[in-house]
């Protein structure tokens, strides 16, 4: 075996990568909402991009790098009913890749203290989990939480499945435990604290005095019970306390040894003194946090006239999520809205959020959703629990098309689609600065900083000589400025406080252009080998070939989460 060999999952094409082009985001005014009046706390800018969300994520990355707390995702779980013309290895290799693309760019969006959360099953589930681990690294995950999804039981398979995987990264690893939130004590648990002997420390429940192993550190002595009985600690186990502090707790009336006093003693552990709230655990019942039939109803109550949305996830899911990983104010990010689930709860729990989709479901689910939710008029999910009344706000955004498009000769210029202000944003975005544009006419060259001395100006001129003195002297010593212009004339040691450069020949090889879609049309894919012919059938149709899946969804369109 060869020392290069490494433990890594291999698929067809995952050595291709997209060169995306960062985009600037178009706000869509007529689509976005507010509440009439601010309310203390109240969130308006969220946001909801209607697009691709591989590019929508590359645009985040300017402003968002380590910057969002949870991330949670719901991707299409490649059940494989997209790809009946196609070869299993594509299709699988081509989910990979595509999911692959999507986390890379996530894992730079998410803050140093964040975490991931992916809702999956078994089509894909494991190849995820070490894709995955190979993104994210293995030390960074979590855990596994089994949602179950489902409580019914399909007589059709041959085991009926009742679960969903939620694979859980964070970049702080193990570390991360000190960060999430503890789940609230629900009242079952709390139920298990009483007060028969009206202790002035108020309910509490009887807990283990002994732990596991042999421990000679001053952990192995032996008591006598009131009722005169020699207790030890059982084979393979210690004391939890050293003898004087057991005594101690003796005196206190913590301990206890039972009517009789003869019973081995047993710790009293105060409701008021157990941490805070209760440490999830792996194992999600539809009980505590919904199954995909009440998600469904969720959405058809708040959409009684339209088509219903095939593939929710419930409110009460999303609320555990966002309940372990943020706290007030944190930034939530779903690239596969769907309906709007993830945003509609992380709005009634006071977070921020981001979304992102790319079906028409924006416009006709994720909007009208989110303007009940802001309009205090959507009364079911997790409103109640939550006391959610109303307020904030959100914009809509679709992405700017490619900054540069084909000439008659086929050469790449400005789009015809840009004005100024976009080809200004679009180049401070390419060039890693913050747009900023001064209102000050005096001060037309400033159109982005990247730091407090450092400008950026962007022009369709040519600037002549004159032009770029006047411009040099304005800018002065203490300052420089990139500038990224048509054509100029002048060479670049002529002004010290100047870098200039032409436009589009400046970014021209940073990425790809004219690339809007890359949710891959399986219509482009390599097909699979045909079975051998049986004999034929004149009367049989004819077998749908490359062309009849010109039509077939995409591969993220194929929506089954
Ligand atoms: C399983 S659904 C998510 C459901 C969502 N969690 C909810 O509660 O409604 C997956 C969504 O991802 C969207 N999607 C698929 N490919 C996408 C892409 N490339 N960019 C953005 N959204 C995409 C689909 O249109 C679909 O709405």
């Amino acid at each position: 075996m060869s020392s290069k060999t490494r433990l890594e999952l291999t698929w067809i094409g995952k050595e291709d990568r997209p060169r995306l082009e960062p985009r600037i985001l178009i706000e869509d005014p007529s689509k976005g909402h507010h509440a009439a009046s601010r309310g203390e706390g109240d969130i308006f800018d969220n946001m909801l991009i209607h697009g691709d969300n591989l590019l929508a994520l590359k645009a985040l990355e300017a402003d968002y790098a380590g910057k969002v707390k949870c991330v949670f995702i719901d991707p299409p779980y490649n059940t494989g009913s997209a790809f009946e013309h196609y070869d299993d290895g594509v299709e699988h290799s081509l989910w990979l890749s595509l999911m692959r693309d999507r986390l890379e760019v996530i894992r730079k969006l998410l803050s140093p203290e964040g975490s991931l959360w992916i809702t999956i099953d078994d089509n894909e589930g494991h190849y995820l989990k070490v894709l995955c681990d190979e993104v994210f690294g293995r030390q960074n995950f979590i855990s596994t939480a089994v949602w179950e999804n489902f409580y019914g039981r399909s007589n059709a398979a041959a085991i009926s499945p009742s679960h969903n995987y939620v694979l859980i990264y964070a970049p702080l690893g193990q570390q991360w435990k000190y960060k999430r939130n503890l789940l609230p004590r629900d009242e079952e648990a709390a139920s298990k604290y009483k007060n028969p002997d009206n202790d002035p420390r108020g309910p509490w429940r009887l807990g283990p005095i002994f732990a596991a192993e042999e421990r000679h550190d001053g952990l192995m002595y032996a008591i006598c019970t009131p009722s005169g009985r020699e207790v030890r600690p059982p084979k393979g186990s210690h004391w939890r306390m050293v003898e004087p502090d057991f005594w101690r707790m003796v005196d206190e009336g913590r301990i206890v040894f039972g009517s009789k006093g003869d019973n081995n003693p047993a710790v009293k552990l105060y409701l008021n003194e157990v941490q805070a709230g209760m440490v999830p655990r792996t194992w999600w019942p539809h009980g505590e946090v919904g199954h995909s039939q009440e998600a469904k109803r969720e959405v058809q109550a708040l959409f009684p006239g339209i088509l219903p949305f095939d593939t929710p996830k419930p409110e009460r899911l999303l609320q555990r999520i966002i309940q372990i990983a943020t706290d007030r104010g944190d930034l939530v990010l779903d690239s596969f809205a769907g309906s709007g689930t993830t945003g509609a709860v992380a709005h009634k729990m006071g977070r921020r959020w981001v979304m992102v989709e790319l079906g028409d479901h924006a416009v006709t689910h994720i909007v009208p959703r989110l303007k009940k939710v802001i309009d205090g008029e959507d009364k079911g999910g997790v409103t109640e629990a939550t006391g959610w009344q109303g307020g904030g706000g959100f914009r809509f955004y679709n992405l700017a098309p490619s900054l540069l498009e084909a000439d008659k000769w086929g050469r790449w210029v400005i789009s015809k689609d840009y004005n100024a202000a976009m080809l200004a944003e679009a180049m401070c975005k390419h060039m890693g600065f913050t747009y900023a544009p001064s209102q000050d006419v005096s001060e037309y060259w400033k159109h982005g900083f990247s730091s407090e001395r450092d400008f950026i100006y962007v022009t369709t001129l040519s600037l002549t000589h004159d032009q770029l003195r006047a411009i040099s002297e304005d800018v002065g010593p203490e300052r420089t400025l990139l500038i990224c212009c048509k054509a100029f004339n002048a060479r670049s040691e002529d002004f010290e406080n100047l870098t200039i450069k032409k436009i589009p020949h400046a970014i021209l090889a940073r990425c790809e252009w004219g690339k809007d879609d890359y949710s891959l049309k399986i219509a482009s894919l390599p097909e699979r080998e045909p079975a051998p012919k049986p004999e034929s059938n004149p009367a049989a149709p004819a077998k749908k070939g490359r062309r009849a899946a010109v039509d077939a969804p995409s591969l993220f369109d194929e929506a089954e989460g």
